[in-house]
């Protein structure tokens, strides 16, 4: 796919269908969202994929974030001994850039393979480290809700790029 289509043809996808995902794709997801740029490369990241009937059920308990029944759900982290993570730290700002980086290939990533995609900020993190278990040294971030969708979600309303676009100097009127 075009990346211009896939920039402007990607969505948030909240419900799927039942079928799982072959290991291959998600591996595939993972392998795009480690080719993000990242703050002095230093791929602050770990990624923990999800595909366990069982174990997503409690997942989604944990998240409710999460509106249907996703195939899998990668958990975006944090590996602590690759970023500073004390607040206020310009390498704090750092590292949630470069996930949020990871992110974004990886949202592009699952659209571009024909999955549909959400990312997930609304869960409880106690609950979901002790779910999958995560070592102290990783933080978990953000989940991908992941399948198979059930349909194109409509295009969600977009600021106008007068609005956020300038060239040269910002316009207190907001025109360029
Ligand atoms: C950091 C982040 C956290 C998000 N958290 C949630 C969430 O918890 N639940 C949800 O349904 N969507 C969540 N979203 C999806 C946004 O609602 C969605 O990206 C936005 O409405 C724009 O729609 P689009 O992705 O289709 O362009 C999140 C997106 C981002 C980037």
């Amino acid at each position: 796919m075009d990346l211009m289509e896939a920039l402007r043809t990607r969505r948030s996808v909240r419900q799927w269908t039942s079928d799982p995902i072959p290991d291959e794709k998600l591996k595939e997801l993972v392998e795009a969202a480690a080719r993000a740029p990242s703050g002095s490369n230093n791929q602050p990241w770990a990624f923990v994929i999800i595909r366990e009937p069982g174990r997503l059920k409690r997942l989604r308990a944990a998240a409710p974030g999460i509106a249907g029944r996703a195939a899998a759900v990668i958990l975006i982290c944090l590996d602590r001994r690759l970023g500073d993570e004390t607040p206020g730290t310009s390498e704090y700002d750092m590292v949630h850039l470069s996930l949020g980086a990871a992110m974004q290939n990886l949202l592009l990533a699952a659209h571009d393979l024909g999955l549909g995609a959400c990312a997930i900020g609304s869960f409880h993190p106690a609950s979901l480290e002790s779910i999958v278990s995560l070592p102290p040294h990783l933080e978990l971030k953000l989940l991908i809700a992941l399948g198979f969708p059930v349909s194109q979600p409509d295009a969600p309303a977009l600021r106008p790029l007068s609005e956020v676009c300038y060239f040269e100097e910002v316009g207190s009127d907001g025109e360029h």
